[in-house]
């Protein structure tokens, strides 16, 4: 059996956070316990795309990242969420606007497998549910209390908050397995007070999540308008395919178009050899890595 080290990122959103001497304890707990378990199955054996998804799931139960339960909430106080998912091999999965799956990236995962559709949104998304055997929540479920509150500060100065006005944000999963084989996911509910009905990065392969075997697997959290605008996480992968371009330097450029088009935000990547990056142009990014089978790390600021 091929026996390559392993390596993983997970990220729990990009921010300015605005606690500089607050330390994110919690957040950082959770991050390495949850990177601590995404390690150890994939050296194990378990598949990158397996391992990503897991990775998205334990985050999405997670009250502290803005993702499932706990998400951010819309114009209208709903949680409407997006996510997405990629295999090295090309094989995809995207759902928008869904209220009903209890962990978005498992509805992305059941499509993939499906293969016929690569994207469901919206109401018909949440009744494919039942078709595919996916778990489902009531709405009511997703939210909690700070993110009413979040809302109710966001109507009171009439703006939507980006993910990274908060220290919170959208999660997401790279990995490359005892195989070499590449995957990425992401999850979101994307920004407070955002229309109902907007779709962000996270739910667009392309944008938000990109897996090739030959090259990298990206997934991005931040402004998900500028991150669709440059097409980053596919971007990454073409630099490196037809540029020749290392990851981190095609990863850098992109994050900063990001900012050259009034984004802001950050990604987690791992390339074919199991080399990780983590840029971003916000203050902090909740993130716990590993590189090569290294013992797993966590951070908040850059
Ligand atoms: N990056 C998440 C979003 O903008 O929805």
């Amino acid at each position: 059996m091929p026996h390559h080290p392993v390596s993983f990122a997970l990220h729990g959103g990009a921010g300015d956070m605005p606690q500089r001497d607050h330390g994110y304890a919690e957040h950082l707990a959770a991050l390495q316990a949850i990177g601590t378990q995404v390690q150890s199955a994939l050296q194990d054996g378990l598949p990158a795309l397996d391992a990503v998804e897991m990775g998205v799931r334990l985050l999405e139960d997670c009250e502290h990242f803005n993702a499932g339960r706990g998400a951010v909430l819309n114009t209208l106080g709903e949680a409407e969420l997006d996510a997405s998912i990629m295999g090295g091999d090309g094989a995809c999965g995207a759902v928008a606007a869904t209220r009903r799956p209890r962990n978005p990236v498992t509805l992305a995962r059941a499509l993939l497998n499906d293969g016929r559709h690569v994207m469901l949104a919206g109401a018909h998304a949440d009744a494919a549910c039942e078709r595919l055997g996916i778990s489902m929540a009531e709405p009511e479920y997703f939210i909690i209390e700070d993110r009413q509150r979040q809302l109710e500060r966001a109507r009171a100065h009439a703006t939507v908050m980006l993910d990274h006005d908060e220290p919170l944000g959208t999660v997401g999963a790279v990995a490359r397995d005892r195989h070499g084989r590449l995957a990425a996911a992401t999850s979101t509910g994307g920004m407070t007070n955002k229309a109902a009905g907007r779709v962000g990065d996270t739910g667009v392969i392309g944008a938000g999540t990109w897996a090739n075997d030959q090259t990298c697997a990206i997934s991005t959290t931040g402004h998900g308008e500028s991150f669709i605008r440059v097409n980053a996480a596919a971007q990454i992968h073409w630099r490196m395919s037809l540029g020749h371009e290392p990851m981190h330097a095609a990863a850098e450029l992109v994050i900063q178009q990001v900012v050259d088009c009034g984004g802001m935000g950050g990604l987690i990547g791992v390339d074919r050899d199991g080399l990780v990056c983590l840029p971003m142009s916000t203050l902090g990014m909740f993130r716990a890595w590993s590189e090569l089978d290294a013992p797993v790390r966590s951070a908040v600021f850059r």
